[in-house]
């Protein structure tokens, strides 16, 4: 591929989604960009330039940008994000929404869908939610391809061994052919859409916990910061966000703090919260505060 090629389409694919792509991954591109442009009935990569610098044409840009991103997840990623949710996240944040007994959930680079649908399992299986709590999960991501997957919520017999306790296999999937779908009731839980993180975030509402996991990582510091502080006003005060075990905000925003010796959780800081959220029952604030009492046993969200 011609250099000035290659930074066609390495500043397209920045412009449109945040992701870099550098010289050495060059190989990644042509081997990416191949099948897109026979989708287009085009024969090479110069094609496909050619098309992108002459008319500049949505489809095309669309579909060499989905080509680009990087969809690798599994269910329970890391596992212990989903047990900091369960023993110290969740009961928290319920403690403090009492009143409304609601809560919103966003997984920002959902991919294949194995992210929400590990939180969706991890919330039914909760016994100490309480009767009437509502939790409204959003999965968004850039990828078309990715929201129309995990929508679908059909995995292959080497998607659900990565990650999946096998009792949540036997409970929640039932084979189909030589896959396996999701159950229609935890589907039915989350709501899927495309959303591009580097758009106008606000159409998206407040939400209590966001999981931005394994997505910033692509991006560059100015990229990351512009994403942060996005994020940090579509939370709630007291909010938690989660980010990958590789990523993390310090020397990047001063719109999130790491929660003491919580590897992963982020809460908002006083600058971004105007000061707001010190109150006693904060995460950081209060670590001596007890658990709050177990919950009677309920379904999730209904
Ligand atoms: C490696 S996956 C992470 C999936 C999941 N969060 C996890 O940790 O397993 C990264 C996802 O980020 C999405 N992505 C990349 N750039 C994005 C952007 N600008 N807006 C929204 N999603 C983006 C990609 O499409 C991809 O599905």
């Amino acid at each position: 591929m011609k250099p000035e090629d290659f930074t066609l389409l390495a500043n397209l694919v920045r412009d449109q989604s945040g992701l870099v792509l550098t010289q050495e991954k060059i190989y990644l591109l042509e081997s990416r960009l191949m099948p897109v442009a026979r989708s287009f009935n085009l024969k090479t990569l110069e094609e496909l330039v050619q098309i992108i610098r002459q008319r500049n044409d949505s489809q095309v840009v669309k579909a060499v940008v989905d080509a680009m991103t990087t969809n690798e997840s599994l269910f329970f990623r890391d596992m212990k994000p989903f047990n900091q949710l369960k023993d110290l996240v969740l009961p928290r944040l319920m403690e403090k929404r009492q009143s409304t007994r609601r809560m919103r959930i966003w997984s920002a680079a959902c991919s294949s869908g194995q992210e929400p649908y590990s939180i969706a399992m991890m919330l039914k299986e909760e016994t100490r939610l309480s009767a009437g709590w509502k939790f409204d999960i959003l999965a968004t991501d850039l990828s078309l391809a990715m929201v129309e997957r995990a929508k679908s919520g059909v995995y292959s017999q080497f998607e659900v061994q990565r990650g999946l306790p096998i009792n949540y296999l036997v409970k929640y999937f039932k084979q189909d052919g030589d896959k396996w779908r999701i159950d229609s009731a935890l589907r039915e839980n989350i709501q899927f859409k495309t959303y591009n993180l580097l758009h106008d975030l606000s159409p998206l509402g407040q939400f209590d916990i966001v999981f931005c996991r394994n997505v910033l990582i692509y991006f560059d510091q100015p990229t990351k910061a512009k994403v942060l502080e996005a994020i940090s006003k579509r939370m709630a005060p007291d909010g938690i966000l989660y980010l990958g075990g590789a990523e993390t905000v310090l020397g990047i925003s001063d719109r999130f703090q790491p929660m003491p010796g919580e590897r992963g959780l982020y809460t908002l800081t006083d600058l971004a919260t105007g000061g707001t959220k010190s109150s006693p029952a904060s995460p950081t604030a209060s670590p001596a505060k007890p658990a709050p009492p177990p919950f009677p046993a309920r379904t999730v969200g209904r």
